[in-house]
């Protein structure tokens, strides 16, 4: 059986750095607040208008495309990983598939939120590897800044979060040794409102015994979004830090533990974890937790805040452009995020 590598990668960020300082003109925060909890000093923000989650896939993914020496028609399936789509449905894979001109391709959206990078690339691997498909597009992308509470409400959750995308194109090699040797996925839905973004959506508050939103029964037509709901700030997400914190640093060491046990491997074999870029202080908690050296382990959340599905691609693709990741490394990927749904994907390089 074949195993899938990475061919080729590419990330793409829009230019436009915002600093935490410029926050301040928005909410109520600081510089060393957020640096202190979150590591994070600046992130960067899409255009608001001529660039979307879709456009900056695209330019990711033509990086990606090139350096795997194939073109775009060449792509035979698309797994697009975001929570921030250009339209509530369809995806953004298929105006990804319509503005690359490929060919009448199967095109998936993937909606895991910070782990969707992880589980996109595990199901593209298990179309290799049954030999379905030979050249997988896999995407994460982000432009968070059009949905969050720029006021002092939402500051715990909105300093976070930055824009920006990674790609990368899955192949089949019969290399002994080499590419997705495992992935490992998970999911506890008993945290599901903790951290979460309830509408637009058709929940009218089933699920839990506290409402979640304004939600008039007479008024059918607006179960999806109503103006209630927009006056109440009930449209933007919602984040139990703490609670998030303590179950994170729990489920990415032992996430990461069972890829190297199933592969009879052990943290001295790893050359370099790219976890996803949550928060740097809770990247710091796994790799201590691990017992890492800090060259086995890389970030960039002080740059690009946290990019949920698209921050291990970017991870990814900076370092191995910075050269940290050459061909034989032990690369391991993990995430952690919202349901909560946490995985992890061990790759030589
Ligand atoms: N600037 C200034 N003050 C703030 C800000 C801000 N941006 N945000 C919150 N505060 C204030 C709060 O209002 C609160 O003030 P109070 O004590 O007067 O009420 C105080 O800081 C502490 O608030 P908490 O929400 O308890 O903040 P906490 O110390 O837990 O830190 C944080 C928040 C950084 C989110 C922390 O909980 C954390 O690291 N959680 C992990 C979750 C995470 O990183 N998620 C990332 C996205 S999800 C993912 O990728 C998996």
């Amino acid at each position: 059986m074949p195993k899938s590598f990475i061919a080729g990668i590419g990330m793409y960020v829009p230019e436009n750095v915002v600093t935490n300082n410029d926050l301040k003109k928005y909410m109520d925060t600081s510089d060393e607040w957020i640096q202190e909890r979150t590591g994070i000093k600046e992130r960067r923000y899409a255009k608001r208008t001529g660039e979307t989650t879709t456009t900056m896939g695209i330019e990711a993914a033509k990086i990606a495309i090139e350096r795997a020496g194939i073109t775009p028609q060449d792509i035979d399936f698309i797994v697009f990983a975001t929570i921030c789509p250009d339209y509530y449905f369809p995806g953004c894979g298929v105006l990804l598939q319509r503005a690359m001109k490929m060919k009448e391709i199967g095109a998936l959206d993937v909606r895991n939120q910070c782990s969707g990078f992880v589980y996109a690339l595990s199901v593209a691997d298990q179309f290799i590897k049954s030999g379905t498909y030979k050249n997988i597009l896999v995407v994460g992308s982000e432009k968070h800044s059009f949905g969050l509470d720029f006021s002092t409400r939402g500051r715990n959750i909105s300093v976070i979060f930055g824009d920006g995308a990674g790609a990368v194109v899955l192949q089949p090699t019969e290399q002994e040794g080499k590419g997705i040797l495992s992935s490992h996925l998970h999911s506890d839905g008993e945290s599901a409102e903790m951290l979460a973004m309830f509408n637009p959506g058709t929940h009218a508050n089933h699920w839990t015994e506290q409402p979640l939103a304004s939600f008039n029964d007479s008024e059918i037509a607006d179960m999806f979004m109503s103006h209630e709901m927009i006056d109440k700030a009930q449209n933007f997400p919602v984040m139990d830090g703490p609670a998030v914190f303590k179950k994170a640093i729990v489920k990415f060491p032992e996430v990461i533990k069972e890829a190297l046990a199933a592969n009879n491997l052990t943290t001295d074999d790893l050359s370099l974890l790219v976890p996803h870029q949550a928060n740097l202080r809770i990247a710091q908690f796994v790799q201590q937790k691990l017992g890492l050296r800090d060259d086995q382990v890389y970030n960039n959340i002080q740059k690009f805040g946290n990019t949920t599905a698209a921050s291990i691609p970017i991870a990814l693709c900076e370092a191995w452009e910075q050269g940290k990741i050459k061909e034989g490394d032990l690369i391991c990927l993990a995430a952690f995020g919202s349901g909560f749904t946490w995985g992890s994907v061990l790759v030589r390089w």
